[in-house]
């Protein structure tokens, strides 16, 4: 067989598999056309946003790190690089199909394909007395205002003392009443927030919201 000719029939025989899983850009956009306000955005967040939420989680002991709605996985992938093996990281996605692709390309993750709202009794039924930090991607500013509530009540519930939170809030929607409100909720719930600077390599260029030690 010639080497355009093998080419012509493997591009033949791909485009034939209807089983073949999408990439992560097909899939993402696919959950959204499904369910815009729980997806929020209509693509991953770039190695760059990942960087910068993930940039609590110690690159040292053994910490507890909890993300919220991990999507395909960019902050995933940026939590497993940090710890580097260490400590344990759950990661909670609501949706069934990313949570089954996360699962098995992050398997140094505890993957729970369950409602963020619920992160109590998740952490109670593996053990876990508290979280060093919680890194969120959930579209905070698309929540009503009692969604945003419930979820924030969930974090403080497991947040250690000295824990850290950050989430993410895309730079178009900050004049928004939602991410307004989102923003005084977490200035209600922690003693110091410190927006970071704007994050222009993501698709659309956001910034990220740092919050520590939790009100009591
Ligand atoms: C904006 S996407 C972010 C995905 C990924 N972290 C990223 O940055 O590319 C929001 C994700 O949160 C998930 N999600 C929304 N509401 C949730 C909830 N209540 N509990 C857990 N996951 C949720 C969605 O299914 C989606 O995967």
């Amino acid at each position: 067989m010639t080497t355009s000719t093998a080419r012509r029939t493997a591009r033949q025989c791909r485009l034939c598999r209807p089983s073949q899983e999408p990439n992560d850009y097909t899939l993402f956009l696919r959950r959204w056309v499904r369910s815009p306000a729980r997806m929020g955005a209509i693509a991953p967040s770039s190695r760059h946003l990942a960087e910068a939420v993930c940039a609590p989680v110690p690159e040292r002991g053994e910490p507890v790190v909890v993300e919220l709605g991990a999507g395909t996985g960019p902050f995933t992938a940026e939590i497993q690089r940090r710890l580097g093996g260490r400590g344990r990281h759950l990661a909670v996605e609501i949706d069934p199909l990313l949570a089954r692709r996360l699962r098995h390309r992050h398997p140094g993750a505890e993957v729970i394909q369950r409602d963020a709202v619920h992160l109590r009794h998740l952490l109670d039924d593996r053990g876990i007395e508290g979280a060093d930090v919680v890194v969120s991607g959930l579209p905070w500013a698309l929540f009503p205002t009692p969604t945003q509530h419930k979820l924030m009540d969930a974090t403080a519930a497991v947040l250690a003392p000295a824990g850290a939170f950050t989430a993410f809030t895309y730079l178009h929607a900050v004049p928004l009443t939602p991410a307004r409100r989102f923003r005084d909720l977490l200035a209600d719930r922690f003693e110091e927030v410190v927006p970071s600077r704007t994050i222009w390599r993501n698709t659309p260029p956001a910034f990220v919201l740092h919050a520590r030690r939790p009100r009591t």
